[in-house]
């Protein structure tokens, strides 16, 4: 019979038939698919892999640790951890345009993730690369696959010309619900299979207006209630995404006790789709986003006001930059 369980000891001789004794690297981001692809060649080829995960000091409350620790405990993999933070929030310093933003965390993830590998590489030299490619992308692009130089390759944004990885791509002829299974089979942490999509470029282009670390904090705070408040309601499967965004640069006034406040406004935009393609707004209960907007105002002391996005893609799209 055709179970998970064969699927990982096919793809784990496949991986050892092509890597042998040599040695693997793997930008893990969080999401699901990296870290999947990384724990399967893991258990392929055990401590010839090495992870790196560059932490821009941007992700959600609780994601860095995931990665850090649950996802470590979980596969015994072996991780190089770079906190770039204050490398990120110097670069984002007094940019507010959306294509600004992302190019900076583009150029400077490139950077951090390049001197990483150089590093990793400089210890035993590395010959591949694991990507999570899916089956998906694979028929999206044309196919194709092999040597890659991977400086334009757009899932890792690039390498230094002179390193040429040859690609180890495990789950290319999956679907996103086996690589979940697979995931779950492998003894991930089921918040990491389970996650929503959730951009490179993270926060920063949540917080709409100029990225700063007391903005990013603000954010956190109210996506993690929004977050844990849509878990508890049973409903994180039945909706694809759940973006929550700060518009920092927008204050309204509100009351609170005897006083006036003057705070920032919170967007929820919490999303159904197939693909990301297209999206529908997502009916979520009136009771579940008013526990979302009370506990938001009441512990999140910065934001008086939360809002609901009701916009579909088109003419929305999913983010708000
Ligand atoms: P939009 O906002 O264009 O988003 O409707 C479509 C999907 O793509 C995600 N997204 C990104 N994912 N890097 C990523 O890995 C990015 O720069 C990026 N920008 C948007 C978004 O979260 C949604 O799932």
């Amino acid at each position: 019979t055709w179970t998970m369980n064969n699927v990982i000891e096919e793809q784990v001789a496949v991986i050892r038939e092509q890597v042998g004794d040599r040695r693997v690297l793997c930008a893990l981001s969080g999401g699901v698919d990296s870290s999947v692809a990384a724990a399967l060649v893991h258990r392929a080829v055990g401590d010839q892999l090495t992870c790196v995960f560059v932490d821009h000091g941007l992700l959600r409350a609780g994601e860095a640790e995931q990665v850090e620790k649950d996802y470590v405990a979980a596969t015994g993999i072996n991780l190089k951890v770079v906190d770039a933070t204050e490398r990120f929030m110097t670069a984002l310093r007094g940019h507010t345009d959306p294509e600004t933003k992302r190019k900076i965390i583009g150029r400077e993830f490139i950077r951090v993730f390049e001197a990483a590998a150089r590093e990793v590489d400089a210890e035993g030299h590395i010959e591949f690369l694991v990507q999570g490619t899916l089956y998906p992308d694979v028929v999206e692009s044309g196919g194709g696959t092999g040597t890659a130089n991977i400086k334009s390759h757009h899932n890792v944004g690039g390498l230094p010309e002179d390193m040429k990885f040859t690609l180890v791509e495990p789950l290319r002829t999956l679907f996103k619900d086996e690589v979940r299974r697979i995931g779950t089979e492998l003894g991930l942490p089921e918040a990491m299979v389970w996650r929503h999509p959730f951009p490179g470029p993270g926060l920063a282009i949540r917080v709409i207006g100029e990225v700063t670390s007391e903005r990013l904090e603000i954010l956190r705070a109210a996506d993690a209630i929004a977050r844990a408040e849509l878990t508890a309601s049973g409903l994180d499967r039945s909706v694809w995404q759940f973006p929550v965004v700060l518009l920092a640069d927008v204050r309204s006034v509100g009351v609170a006790g005897d006083g006036r406040t003057y705070g920032y406004p919170i967007v929820l935009r919490p999303v159904s789709s197939e693909d990301a393609m297209t999206a529908d707004w997502s009916r979520l209960p009136y009771e579940l986003l008013a526990r979302i907007s009370t506990r938001i105002t009441n512990e999140v002391a910065e934001v008086n006001r939360v809002v609901l996005d009701i916009t579909s893609k088109p003419p929305g799209t999913i983010e708000w930059e």
